[in-house]
């Protein structure tokens, strides 16, 4: 079947046919053409289990464009992590804005308040965002979403990110019975399960458009899974080098996955010279212009941006979390023009993005992990990283290669790995602290009024497919007696009886409760702010204060600590030196012990970046990257935030200009006296800096300035002169 045939099988409008051939599009994959057979585009339910570079989401495509434009649809594409949503948003906008269709996206860095996203006919958000949206109440999402896809569902089993996946889920169901629903991934090896909880169809294939020849590597040979070998010349001490230089000696381009930053940037120093030898002088030009687009991305470069600009221009790339995201995006960009040609990265690249990899080389299955040690990763894992390998319109065949370091590692890989099945996916919604967090969300916002009422949500949800929903009955009963202990929720009958709650007795949201619901704060960070702010009293917090207060909160994630930071933090913070808001913890709790100085140090990062230290200095001193820095303070502007609505909340009023004041501050990275002229767009830390320190110290002072003064200051020049007398 040919996409026109959706117009005359399915009466696909034929501008969408036409916008699908423009965008290349003209036979249908075998398991797209299930899929649409299945009757999806009728409205059912669908899980769509198939490998990777299949062409999932031209099915979800196909059926949110169906019903916005002949049923006057509203469609939600929820992914796990922002990256995709980008990638998604800008794919989507581009395809079918022509078509009048209003696409919009909601990831918490450029949102705007829940109701107007009600107008975007397709929004791509993460699964944190709109479960946030439920928690407002978003009416749209009960009464106008026709179809939500849930891109990535094995995400599902993520400790961290499953439980609100599968919440949301659950809930769009109960608010929407109407809605239809999609699910997508290529590890799922249970697809039954999560069908019968969808109550989906499910099509599940091991169709694949570019054929995808895995293999392992071990000393020089290749042993692939279709039992041929090859030998590759080259040196044994850096087993990576080899097959890099046989794939872009065969004009391919190369992924390697490794388990740590630090590895990342070795492999890819120890493979710059290779590579360079292998430029044509037209790659050479662009990695030149790449090589300062990435060093440009901060006004002051660190190590590792200059780094990364060196190794670039050998047409190689380093790629994780510590990279700013304006430079990720850099880097994937240029592999897809191919001026970029080898990656390595962490395993943050591999979820769901498009990038051109004739081969992918797994050089580490193992990874750390904390309290267990080294372990091998998931077989899913490895699945998601192979399939980077041979995407539709860039390569013919694709290759996932394992490297197997020892002689018996061989056989063992091949079985596992290659030969294996991913595992099953799991609910993770029994284990962790999240649970508390929906289970206050729910009663916040008024989807449940008592235990009953939750425990008929939590039967809606995978997990009840999966486990005895008794055994959650004892865990929601010790969630209620917290909640109701802490005074996030209440209920009548609780304070009169003490004991045991009955089923039906009616809870209710306290203030508290409702606001961290609202909030999306952890019901523990809320907890740790107030009983910080009460032990504050009236008068004003300290910078340090505040900035430990809020990392000793679990929504802030913390920053690893050294040996030698570690005990001089252990004097100053755990033997008394140091008063905070948070009392250290008893001297047998090691693992909280731990925590609450990992809060420290976290807490006296920011510090350093509020107090103008060059965000070079930030970096080597604390072992992190810029794109660190950025995650902690959007994570500290919103628990300064939230600190604020609580500090208002107990009456603590006195606090809010401070909290306020060094809101700015983290946002910025900038001493009290640069708050005024930051205020100015085109004005950062440095540049702000720069004016102060050549005399123009408030706006006031500015305004009386000439243009052509303003220019001189450094880093400020003309346009920027202009610009700021304009604003003023
Ligand atoms: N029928 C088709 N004809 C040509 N190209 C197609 C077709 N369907 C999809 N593609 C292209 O195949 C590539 C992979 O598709 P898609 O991103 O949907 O994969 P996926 O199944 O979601 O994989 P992953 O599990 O890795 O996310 C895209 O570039 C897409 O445009
Ligand atoms: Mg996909």
């Amino acid at each position: 079947m040919n996409v026109s045939q959706l117009a005359a099988r399915y009466g696909i409008p034929k501008k969408v046919i036409n916008t699908l051939r423009d965008s290349g599009y003209d036979a249908l994959y075998p398991p797209q053409v299930e899929a649409f057979k299945s009757g999806v585009l009728g409205g059912k339910n669908l899980i769509l289990a198939i490998p990777t570079a299949a062409g999932k989401t031209l099915v979800a495509e196909v059926c949110m464009l169906r019903s916005i434009l002949k049923n006057n649809g509203t469609c939600l594409y929820v992914v796990p992590l922002r990256a995709l949503a980008s990638e998604k948003y800008e794919d989507f906008r581009k395809k079918y804005a022509p078509l009048g269709v209003s696409v919009g996206i909601a990831t918490g860095e450029y949102d705007l308040p829940g109701n107007k996203l009600a107008r975007y006919q397709i929004l791509i958000a993460t699964s944190e965002k709109v479960d946030s949206l439920l928690r407002m109440r978003a009416r749209w999402l009960g009464e106008s979403l026709s179809v939500a896809v849930l891109d990535e569902i094995h995400y599902i089993q993520d400790p961290s990110r499953g439980p609100t996946l599968e919440i949301v889920a659950a809930r769009l169901r109960q608010v929407n019975p109407e809605l239809q629903l999609l699910a997508l991934s290529a590890t799922i090896s249970n697809g039954e399960e999560l069908a019968a909880w969808l109550d989906a169809d499910l099509i599940s294939s091991d169709w694949r458009p570019v054929p995808l020849l895995e293999g392992i590597y071990s000393e020089n040979k290749l042993f692939y899974s279709d039992f041929t070998t090859r030998v590759l010349a080259g040196k044994k001490s850096n087993p990576i080098e080899p097959l890099v230089i046989d794939t872009i000696d065969d004009r391919g381009q190369i992924l390697v996955f490794v388990n740590s930053r630090r590895s990342t940037r070795t492999v890819a120093h120890s493979l710059a010279p290779a590579v360079q030898r292998r430029l044509s002088p037209g790659d050479k030009e662009s990695l030149q212009v790449l090589a300062r687009a990435v060093e440009g991305v901060l006004s002051e470069p660190t190590q590792l941006c200059r780094d990364l600009a060196h190794v670039v221009r050998s047409g190689v790339a380093f790629h994780h979390a510590g990279l700013h995201r304006e430079q990720r995006k850099l880097i994937e960009n240029a592999f897809r023009s191919n001026s970029v040609k080898v990656i390595c990265a962490t395993p943050t690249l591999a979820a769901g993005v498009n990038l051109p990899a004739r081969r992918v080389v797994v050089r580490d299955w193992h990874r750390y992990q904390s309290g267990r040690g080294s372990q091998p990763i998931p077989i899913f894992e490895y699945k998601q990283f192979a399939g980077r390998a041979g995407r539709p319109g860039y390569d013919t065949t694709g290759e996932a290669i394992l490297v197997a370091k020892k002689q018996g590692d061989r056989e063992r890989l091949f079985e596992h790995y290659i030969t294996g099945a991913a595992e099953p996916l799991r609910s993770q919604l029994g284990h962790g602290g999240a649970l508390a967090s929906h289970v206050l969300a729910s009663i916040a916002s008024g989807y449940a009024v008592s235990k009953k009422d939750i425990l008929h949500f939590l039967s809606l949800t995978f997990f009840s497919v999966q486990e005895d929903v008794a055994f959650l009955s004892l865990k929601i009963d010790e969630i209620l007696d917290f909640l109701l202990r802490e005074e996030l929720i209440f209920c009548r009958d609780y304070i009169s009886s003490g004991y045991s709650l009955d089923e039906s007795a009616e809870l209710h949201p306290t203030a508290f409760g409702s606001t961290i619901s609202r909030l999306y704060l952890d019901p523990l960070s809320g907890l740790t702010i107030k009983n910080g702010l009460l032990k504050l009293g009236r008068r004003p917090p300290t910078e340090i204060e505040l900035l430990h207060l809020i990392c000793c909160c679990p929504d802030m994630a913390l920053l690893n600590v050294n040996k030698a930071d570690y005990t001089a933090l252990k004097e100053r913070v755990l033997d008394g030196e140091m008063r905070l808001l948070v009392d250290p913890p008893a001297f047998e709790d090691e693992e909280r012990r731990s925590l609450y100085i990992a809060a420290a140090q976290t807490a006296h990062m920011l510090l350093h970046w509020i107090n103008e230290r060059t965000e070079d200095a930030v970096c080597e001193r604390f072992g992190i990257g810029p794109g660190d820095i950025r995650r902690h303070i959007e994570t500290a502007d919103w628990l300064l935030y939230s600190t604020g609505r609580i500090a208002s909340l107990c009456d603590a009023d006195e606090a809010l200009p401070a909290m306020d004041e060094l809101r700015q501050r983290v946002k910025y990275g900038i001493k009290r006296e640069l708050l005024e002229l930051v205020s100015l767009k085109g004005i950062g830390r440095a540049r702000a800096r720069n004016l102060f320190n050549s005399g123009f110290r408030s706006l006031e002072k500015i305004r009386k300035a000439s243009t052509k003064k303003l220019s001189a200051v450094p880093a400020i020049g003309p346009r920027i002169a202009q610009s700021i007398k304009k604003q003023l």
